[in-house]
């Protein structure tokens, strides 16, 4: 199927990232959230990142302004009419995605594909609510989206194979490596690394340990490029809290990350996103 226009729902850490790097290969994007500022935030993130390639001379000025002239901002549903593929980024609740799902169903042409970028949740009970559980599929990026090479690309139980082809080709197109993966909860990337942040954070509870001491000790041991604890703030507090709990559901305690992630979700203490995570951090 030939994809002449993409659409993603959620401007936020995900979302935006995803849009930006389907107009870098010159896909027509429809960037919807609900929220106005998250549509602001995103315009002035994605602006930064073509500043920085035109900066570092990766990007001529005009080229930039011509990519971002390929994503529509928008809060009005009416914008997805003539969508080919629609890439789901809301937060990681299944009835808001389920919700989500029934309006894109309304909306988008009978053959358009609805994706999701689900971390850990069931293509399969998403597709159950739209008229089209063949045309669903999970596409599965990675953070920061414009960087991480890998996508995930996740049959549901009805998935059409031309689908899975289409969102392989589209992950290609936009200088992706589109891996298939067998659907189940948190499907292989994010089994791994719950599992490691569920243990590294009960590590730090169990032995008193500050999230500056573990996250420097594993850069400077060179373990990983960045420390678990800045890794976690910037993915979101809220959003490893949700994948962590569907995880432990699934398969148990060794995804339990310990008291310290429900306390600073509860406090809204999420990352990045709200200023103050394992971290404090200054908003821009
Ligand atoms: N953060 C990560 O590192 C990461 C990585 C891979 C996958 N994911 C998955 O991507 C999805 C989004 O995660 P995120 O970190 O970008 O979340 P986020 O909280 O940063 O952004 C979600 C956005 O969705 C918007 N939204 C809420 N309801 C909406 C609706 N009905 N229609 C349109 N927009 C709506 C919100 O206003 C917000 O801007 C989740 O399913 C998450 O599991 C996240």
């Amino acid at each position: 199927m030939y994809v002449k226009k993409v659409a993603v729902i959620g401007a936020g850490t995900m979302g935006a990232d995803i849009a930006y790097t389907v107009a870098m290969a010159n896909i027509p994007v429809v960037l919807r959230d609900v929220d106005e500022k998250a549509l602001e935030r995103a315009k002035s993130h994605i602006q930064k990142l073509l500043d920085g390639r035109v900066a570092k001379g990766r990007l001529s000025g005009p080229d930039a302004a011509q990519r971002m002239s390929q994503i529509v901002f928008s809060a009005d549903a009416s914008a997805l009419k003539d969508v080919s593929v629609a890439i789901e980024a809301v937060p990681e609740k299944m009835a808001l995605k389920q919700k989500v799902f029934q309006e894109l169903d309304r909306l988008l042409p009978p053959l358009a594909i609805l994706a999701t970028n689900t971390s850990a949740l069931s293509v399969t009970e998403m597709a159950s609510v739209t008229s089209r559980p063949t045309r669903v599929a999970g596409m599965h990026f990675f953070y920061p989206a414009h960087m991480m090479k890998l996508v995930e690309i996740i049959a549901g139980e009805q998935t059409d194979k031309d689908v899975l082809d289409t969102l392989s080709r589209l992950s290609e197109e936009i200088r992706k490596i589109p891996v298939a993966v067998k659907e189940c909860p948190g499907f292989v990337v994010n089994r791994v690394l719950t599992a490691s942040m569920a243990e590294v954070m009960r590590f730090k509870v169990e032995y008193g340990y500050s999230a500056e001491e573990i996250d420097q000790t594993i850069v400077k041991h060179k373990v990983a490029p960045l420390g678990p604890f800045v890794l976690a703030d910037a993915l979101g507090l809220d959003i490893a809290w949700d994948v962590a709990e569907t995880l432990q559901a699934a398969y148990g305690d060794r995804f339990d990350p310990g008291p310290e992630l429900p306390a600073l979700v509860a406090a809204h203490h999420l990352g990045v996103k709200t200023g103050q995570g394992f971290y404090p951090y200054s908003r821009s």
